[in-house]
């Protein structure tokens, strides 16, 4: 673990030496030279870190838990992988993260599929590739049984009001227009299983980067009584039983790590004092942002020192590439790769995009900066590169992994030439 910041230190396998951080023995400052800025650098150590510690807390307490990878939250095809040879399947929320999980050699019995306002020809791909089906309202299954039978079949179930996760980030109640209420999802599986659909499941996700492991006893509760609800309703045996994702990492100063022994404690526990088994189903998690958050960080440069007061210091990664603190305020710690010595003065960092709101961090207490100077942004591995943008007709970054010490490029920086070769043919075609 290393500082100095505010907030949460940066986790190993990040460190720092005389010349400043580095990651798994190769200083920050060389990848950003080798690489340019900015870059996304992620610690594979760390992901199979994160998902060894989860599976090992749900092992003694739920044989059988499979864990599930949110392809959402970081879809280069090196991180997929690198789950999957941790174990995990893939919850894939589009056709073209259902193709990134088999490339990455995902088997088809360990992904899920899960269609928020999903169009025909999504539900058909989804169908045909053989995935379990997740769906978000029984008013989908006439469509969907046109289409074919999916391996499996779940509803995702809005368990109402919850204190689940932060405003953009909570996603239950009748303000979401996530899931269905249990009442409305029985007369789903009755109508699935009357149509010849023999395997189910019942899934909910009320909330993203929960810190409170009570919460999760709550999910149990919830779960293990809509599974109670839907075996006496309508006869159909629940198989397996989707958590959902929410596992919470501290961003911000003063919050602290999920207990994940205690989630896993409290969320089995939670489901069979409500529906004890035997049978008892395959309880699952899709986690995104616990498994991949905090493995990366994005390398940014200072490309002006505003003196002025406030002062403003632009750098060159902004909501285009890191959209999170423009989208929901999101606050990530900064980490300056090598801190001049001097007293902190509090500054705003943003970015190069003609938006108001591209802020990185507003009111930061930082070291002296000056132009060319290198900050390391934390937390960037959910919901980084996986939300970013051309906007302002600038290309998107580079990403890196670094394992057992060495570093591998995993996506090559956009050029003039991505943003532009969808648009080349066809206005020769037209000249
Ligand atoms: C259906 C579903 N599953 C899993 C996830 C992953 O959630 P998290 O990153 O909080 O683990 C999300 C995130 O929005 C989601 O919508």
């Amino acid at each position: 673990m290393t500082g100095p910041s505010a907030g949460p230190p940066l986790p190993e396998p990040f460190g720092r030496d005389s010349a400043g951080l580095a990651v798994d023995g190769r200083p920050l400052a060389e990848l950003a030279e080798r690489f340019g800025t900015p870059l996304y650098v992620t610690a594979g150590a760390r992901i199979r870190a994160s998902a060894r510690r989860v599976r090992a807390a749900f092992a003694p307490v739920w044989p059988g838990y499979q864990l599930l990878y949110a392809v959402k939250a970081n879809n280069n095809p090196a991180v997929v992988r690198i789950l999957r040879e941790e174990g995990c399947g893939a919850d894939c929320s589009s056709p073209d993260e259902i193709r990134i999980a088999r490339r990455a050699g995902v088997p088809r019995d360990r992904m899920l599929y899960t269609a928020a306002y999903p169009s025909e020809a999504e539900l058909a791909f989804a169908v045909d590739s053989g995935v379990a089906v997740n769906l978000d309202d029984p008013g989908l299954l006439p469509r969907l049984l046109r289409l074919g039978r999916p391996r499996a079949l779940s509803f995702r179930l809005n368990p109402g009001p919850t204190a689940a996760g932060r405003e953009g980030l909570r996603f239950s109640g009748r303000r979401s227009k996530f899931g269905s209420p249990l009442e409305r999802a029985l007369e789903g599986y009755r109508a699935a299983r009357r149509a010849g659909i023999d395997r189910f499941g019942a899934h909910t996700m009320p909330g993203s980067n929960v810190l409170a492991p009570g919460h999760f006893a709550f999910v149990g509760r919830f779960l293990g009584g809509a599974a109670r609800r839907i075996e006496a309703a309508t006869s159909v045996p629940i198989e397996f039983v989707d958590a959902g994702g929410g596992f919470g990492v501290p961003y911000a100063p003063g919050e602290r790590p999920l207990d994940v022994g205690s989630v896993a404690r409290l969320l089995s526990e939670g489901f069979r004092s409500v529906r004890p088994g035997p049978p008892r189903p395959t309880l699952m998690n899709e986690l995104g942002r616990y498994l991949v958050c905090d493995s990366t960080v994005l390398l940014t440069r200072a490309t002006h020192v505003k003196g002025t007061s406030p002062t403003w210091v632009g750098v060159d990664a902004g909501m285009h590439t890191l959209l999170r603190p423009a989208l929901y305020g999101a606050y990530h710690e900064i980490y300056p790769v090598a801190p001049r010595g001097g007293a902190r003065r509090e500054v705003n960092l943003v970015g190069p995009v003609c938006e108001d709101t591209d802020v990185v961090a507003r009111a930061r207490r930082l070291p002296p900066l000056r132009e060319g100077d290198l900050l390391a942004i934390g937390n960037a591995g959910a919901y980084g590169f996986s939300m970013a943008s051309q906007y302002n007709t600038r290309p998107r970054p580079a990403e890196v992994l670094v394992e057992g010490g060495a570093a591998r490029l995993i996506r090559r920086r956009e050029t003039i030439d991505d943003l532009l070769r969808n648009t080349q043919r066809l206005a020769s075609a037209t000249a």
